[in-house]
Protein backbone atom coordinates (compact mmCIF):
# COMPACT_ATOMS: atom_id res chain seq x y z
CA UNK A 1 0.00 0.00 0.00
CA UNK A 2 2.83 2.71 0.89
CA UNK A 3 4.01 1.89 -3.05
CA UNK A 4 0.46 2.96 -4.25
CA UNK A 5 0.26 6.10 -1.64
CA UNK A 6 3.73 7.22 -2.92
CA UNK A 7 2.26 7.16 -6.57
CA UNK A 8 -0.97 9.33 -5.31
CA UNK A 9 0.71 11.61 -3.65
CA UNK A 10 3.71 12.85 -6.58
CA UNK A 11 0.09 12.60 -8.98
CA UNK A 12 -1.48 15.19 -6.63
CA UNK A 13 1.69 17.39 -6.68
CA UNK A 14 0.91 17.52 -10.23
CA UNK A 15 -2.33 19.69 -9.37
CA UNK A 16 0.03 22.63 -7.90
CA UNK A 17 2.02 23.08 -10.94
CA UNK A 18 -1.52 25.60 -12.57
CA UNK A 19 0.30 29.11 -11.54
CA UNK A 20 -3.69 30.07 -12.39
CA UNK A 21 -4.79 30.66 -8.33
CA UNK A 22 -7.34 31.76 -7.47
CA UNK A 23 -6.86 32.84 -3.94
CA UNK A 24 -9.20 33.48 -1.16
CA UNK A 25 -8.69 34.11 2.72
CA UNK A 26 -10.15 31.70 5.83
CA UNK A 27 -10.82 33.82 8.78
CA UNK A 28 -7.15 35.54 9.83
CA UNK A 29 -5.38 38.31 7.77
CA UNK A 30 -2.28 35.98 7.04
CA UNK A 31 -4.41 32.88 6.72
CA UNK A 32 -5.12 31.63 3.17
CA UNK A 33 -6.68 29.26 0.84
CA UNK A 34 -5.83 28.11 -3.01
CA UNK A 35 -7.36 26.84 -5.88
CA UNK A 36 -4.60 24.57 -5.97
CA UNK A 37 -5.06 23.49 -1.83
CA UNK A 38 -8.51 22.65 -2.87
CA UNK A 39 -7.63 20.88 -5.88
CA UNK A 40 -5.35 18.47 -4.14
CA UNK A 41 -7.43 18.10 -1.53
CA UNK A 42 -10.18 16.64 -3.59
CA UNK A 43 -7.93 14.33 -5.45
CA UNK A 44 -6.73 12.51 -2.45
CA UNK A 45 -9.69 12.20 -0.93
CA UNK A 46 -10.94 10.44 -3.73
CA UNK A 47 -7.90 7.96 -4.06
CA UNK A 48 -6.82 7.19 0.14
CA UNK A 49 -10.46 6.81 0.43
CA UNK A 50 -10.77 3.70 -2.65
CA UNK A 51 -6.91 2.68 -1.84
CA UNK A 52 -8.06 1.88 2.02
CA UNK A 53 -11.63 0.87 1.71
CA UNK A 54 -13.39 2.09 4.88
CA UNK A 55 -10.71 5.11 5.88
CA UNK A 56 -12.26 8.47 6.35
CA UNK A 57 -9.88 11.68 5.59
CA UNK A 58 -9.63 14.91 8.08
CA UNK A 59 -8.25 17.44 5.87
CA UNK A 60 -6.87 21.11 6.31
CA UNK A 61 -9.95 22.27 4.02
CA UNK A 62 -12.58 19.97 4.72
CA UNK A 63 -15.01 19.87 8.24
CA UNK A 64 -15.20 16.23 8.32
CA UNK A 65 -15.51 15.52 12.02
CA UNK A 66 -16.22 11.62 12.88
CA UNK A 67 -12.85 10.21 14.58
CA UNK A 68 -14.29 7.03 15.64
CA UNK A 69 -13.23 5.04 12.33
CA UNK A 70 -9.38 2.77 12.53
CA UNK A 71 -8.22 4.24 9.62
CA UNK A 72 -7.79 7.90 9.54
CA UNK A 73 -5.87 10.16 6.41
CA UNK A 74 -4.93 13.55 7.80
CA UNK A 75 -4.02 15.31 5.17
CA UNK A 76 -2.45 18.94 4.66
CA UNK A 77 -2.88 19.13 0.40
CA UNK A 78 -0.10 21.88 0.89
CA UNK A 79 1.62 22.87 3.84
CA UNK A 80 3.40 26.20 3.29
CA UNK A 81 0.43 27.73 1.45
CA UNK A 82 1.99 31.36 1.90
CA UNK A 83 5.17 29.81 0.26
CA UNK A 84 3.24 28.36 -2.34
CA UNK A 85 1.28 32.11 -3.13
CA UNK A 86 4.89 33.16 -3.39
CA UNK A 87 6.45 30.46 -5.22
CA UNK A 88 9.30 29.91 -2.99
CA UNK A 89 9.44 26.43 -3.53
CA UNK A 90 8.80 25.36 0.52
CA UNK A 91 5.64 23.72 0.07
CA UNK A 92 5.02 20.26 0.49
CA UNK A 93 1.84 17.53 0.46
CA UNK A 94 1.55 15.93 3.80
CA UNK A 95 -0.37 12.75 4.25
CA UNK A 96 -0.29 10.65 7.33
CA UNK A 97 -2.21 7.99 8.63
CA UNK A 98 -3.35 6.78 12.00
CA UNK A 99 -4.63 3.37 13.09
CA UNK A 100 -6.35 3.30 16.58
CA UNK A 101 -5.62 6.82 17.03
CA UNK A 102 -1.90 6.35 16.92
CA UNK A 103 0.37 7.49 13.83
CA UNK A 104 1.30 4.43 11.58
CA UNK A 105 2.07 5.98 8.52
CA UNK A 106 3.21 8.76 6.97
CA UNK A 107 4.49 11.00 3.44
CA UNK A 108 5.69 14.27 3.13
CA UNK A 109 6.46 14.94 -0.34
CA UNK A 110 8.88 18.51 -1.51
CA UNK A 111 7.95 18.60 -5.40
CA UNK A 112 10.25 20.77 -5.83
CA UNK A 113 13.41 19.19 -4.89
CA UNK A 114 11.54 15.71 -6.02
CA UNK A 115 11.67 14.44 -2.22
CA UNK A 116 9.51 12.07 -0.71
CA UNK A 117 9.91 11.45 2.60
CA UNK A 118 8.22 8.21 4.05
CA UNK A 119 7.47 5.93 7.01
CA UNK A 120 5.81 2.87 8.13
CA UNK A 121 5.71 2.07 11.74
CA UNK A 122 7.83 -0.66 12.70
CA UNK A 123 9.33 -0.04 9.12
CA UNK A 124 11.72 2.32 9.08
CA UNK A 125 12.04 5.88 7.77
CA UNK A 126 12.96 6.54 3.53
CA UNK A 127 13.73 9.75 1.76
CA UNK A 128 13.81 9.02 -1.93
CA UNK A 129 14.13 4.95 -0.76
CA UNK A 130 17.39 5.62 1.48
CA UNK A 131 16.72 5.10 4.92
CA UNK A 132 17.28 8.70 6.94
CA UNK A 133 17.97 8.82 10.71
CA UNK A 134 18.10 12.11 13.56
CA UNK A 135 21.41 13.64 13.39
CA UNK A 136 23.12 13.14 16.54
CA UNK A 137 24.43 16.77 17.01
CA UNK A 138 24.30 18.18 20.14
CA UNK A 139 22.21 21.24 21.71
CA UNK A 140 24.82 23.48 20.96
CA UNK A 141 25.41 22.83 17.31
CA UNK A 142 21.94 22.29 16.70
CA UNK A 143 19.42 24.09 14.21
CA UNK A 144 16.03 25.07 15.52
CA UNK A 145 13.47 25.54 13.72
CA UNK A 146 10.14 27.50 14.85
CA UNK A 147 7.20 29.76 14.18
CA UNK A 148 5.40 32.38 16.14
CA UNK A 149 2.18 31.31 15.57
CA UNK A 150 1.10 32.91 12.35
CA UNK A 151 -2.49 32.44 12.87
CA UNK A 152 -2.99 34.02 16.09
CA UNK A 153 -0.43 36.80 17.08
CA UNK A 154 -1.61 36.93 20.41
CA UNK A 155 0.21 33.55 21.31
CA UNK A 156 3.67 35.27 19.84
CA UNK A 157 5.40 36.42 23.27
CA UNK A 158 6.71 33.32 24.58
CA UNK A 159 7.30 32.19 21.53
CA UNK A 160 9.71 34.98 20.82
CA UNK A 161 11.35 33.86 24.67
CA UNK A 162 11.66 30.43 23.92
CA UNK A 163 13.70 31.50 20.14
CA UNK A 164 15.42 33.42 22.04
CA UNK A 165 16.46 31.47 24.91
CA UNK A 166 17.45 28.60 22.29
CA UNK A 167 19.58 30.57 19.92
CA UNK A 168 21.84 31.67 22.52
CA UNK A 169 22.64 28.38 23.34
CA UNK A 170 22.72 26.63 20.18
CA UNK A 171 23.76 26.80 16.54
CA UNK A 172 21.28 29.00 14.58
CA UNK A 173 17.20 29.33 13.48
CA UNK A 174 15.03 28.25 10.91
CA UNK A 175 11.55 29.78 9.93
CA UNK A 176 10.84 28.22 6.24
CA UNK A 177 6.77 28.42 6.40
CA UNK A 178 6.21 24.63 6.16
CA UNK A 179 5.82 22.98 9.39
CA UNK A 180 6.11 19.56 7.51
CA UNK A 181 8.95 20.12 5.66
CA UNK A 182 10.74 21.45 8.51
CA UNK A 183 9.71 18.20 10.52
CA UNK A 184 10.93 15.67 7.86
CA UNK A 185 14.28 17.81 8.15
CA UNK A 186 14.33 16.73 11.70
CA UNK A 187 13.88 13.32 10.68
CA UNK A 188 16.56 13.20 7.74
CA UNK A 189 19.28 14.40 10.18
CA UNK A 190 19.13 18.32 8.59
CA UNK A 191 17.97 19.97 11.52
CA UNK A 192 17.77 19.24 15.49
CA UNK A 193 15.05 20.92 17.36
CA UNK A 194 11.60 21.65 16.70
CA UNK A 195 8.94 23.97 18.48
CA UNK A 196 5.44 25.63 17.29
CA UNK A 197 2.77 26.56 19.91
CA UNK A 198 -0.43 26.33 17.82
CA UNK A 199 -0.41 23.25 15.07
CA UNK A 200 -3.17 21.07 13.66
CA UNK A 201 -3.27 17.16 13.27
CA UNK A 202 -2.75 18.16 9.30
CA UNK A 203 0.52 19.89 9.82
CA UNK A 204 1.75 16.93 11.69
CA UNK A 205 0.58 13.86 11.74
CA UNK A 206 2.69 12.47 9.24
CA UNK A 207 5.63 13.68 10.44
CA UNK A 208 4.89 12.61 13.79
CA UNK A 209 5.32 8.61 11.87
CA UNK A 210 7.99 9.64 9.86
CA UNK A 211 9.76 11.32 13.13
CA UNK A 212 9.34 8.00 15.69
CA UNK A 213 10.42 5.80 12.53
CA UNK A 214 14.17 7.75 12.29
CA UNK A 215 14.73 7.53 15.67
CA UNK A 216 13.97 10.92 17.23
CA UNK A 217 11.40 12.15 19.75
CA UNK A 218 7.90 14.26 19.57
CA UNK A 219 5.78 15.60 22.25
CA UNK A 220 2.04 17.17 21.96
CA UNK A 221 1.87 19.41 24.41
CA UNK A 222 -0.19 19.13 27.40
CA UNK A 223 -1.74 16.18 25.29
CA UNK A 224 -0.65 12.48 25.78
CA UNK A 225 -1.88 11.14 22.12
CA UNK A 226 -1.99 13.86 19.03
CA UNK A 227 -5.50 15.65 19.27
CA UNK A 228 -7.64 16.18 16.28
CA UNK A 229 -10.11 18.27 17.05
CA UNK A 230 -8.09 21.05 18.31
CA UNK A 231 -4.85 22.84 17.83
CA UNK A 232 -1.68 22.00 20.20
CA UNK A 233 2.04 22.92 20.62
CA UNK A 234 4.54 20.76 19.05
CA UNK A 235 7.80 19.87 20.48
CA UNK A 236 10.35 17.50 18.77
CA UNK A 237 14.39 16.75 18.83
CA UNK A 238 16.66 14.26 17.60
CA UNK A 239 17.75 13.08 20.63
CA UNK A 240 16.18 12.40 24.20
CA UNK A 241 18.94 14.58 25.64
CA UNK A 242 18.16 17.67 23.06
CA UNK A 243 14.15 17.13 23.49
CA UNK A 244 14.27 16.93 27.36
CA UNK A 245 16.73 20.39 27.25
CA UNK A 246 14.24 21.92 24.63
CA UNK A 247 11.24 20.84 26.70
CA UNK A 248 12.58 22.73 29.59
CA UNK A 249 12.80 25.73 28.07
CA UNK A 250 9.71 25.66 26.38
CA UNK A 251 7.59 25.19 29.32
CA UNK A 252 9.71 27.58 31.20
CA UNK A 253 8.20 29.96 29.37
CA UNK A 254 5.02 28.29 28.45
CA UNK A 255 3.93 26.33 31.50
CA UNK A 256 0.41 26.08 30.86
CA UNK A 257 -2.22 25.94 27.51
CA UNK A 258 -2.76 29.15 26.17
CA UNK A 259 -5.26 28.96 24.50
C1 LIG B 1 1.31 26.48 8.16
C2 LIG B 1 2.77 26.17 7.98
C3 LIG B 1 3.61 27.07 8.86
C4 LIG B 1 3.22 26.97 10.30
C5 LIG B 1 1.74 27.22 10.48
C6 LIG B 1 0.94 26.28 9.59
P1 LIG B 1 -0.32 26.10 6.07
O1 LIG B 1 0.52 25.61 7.38
O2 LIG B 1 3.05 24.84 8.32
O3 LIG B 1 4.98 26.73 8.80
O4 LIG B 1 3.96 27.91 11.04
O5 LIG B 1 1.40 27.00 11.83
O6 LIG B 1 -0.43 26.51 9.76
O7 LIG B 1 -1.36 27.05 6.57
O8 LIG B 1 0.62 26.72 5.15
O9 LIG B 1 -0.91 24.80 5.62
CA1 LIG C 1 -0.27 23.29 7.32
CA1 LIG D 1 -2.31 23.81 4.22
Amino acid sequence: MLEKLLCIVKEASLLMGDRNLRIDQKGNDSNYVTSADLAVERFLDEKLCALLPGSKVLGEENDFADFGCQYLWVVDPIDGTSNFIRDLGLSAISVGLLKDGQPYMGVIYHPYRDEIYYAQKGKGAFLNGRPIRVSDRDFTHSHLCSAMSLYDKSLAAPCFQVIQEVYYQSDDLRRSGSAALELAWLAAGRVELYFEIRLFPWDVAAAAAIIAEAGGFVEFMFHDNMPLAEPFGLIAANTAENFEKLKGIVYKHIPEKMY
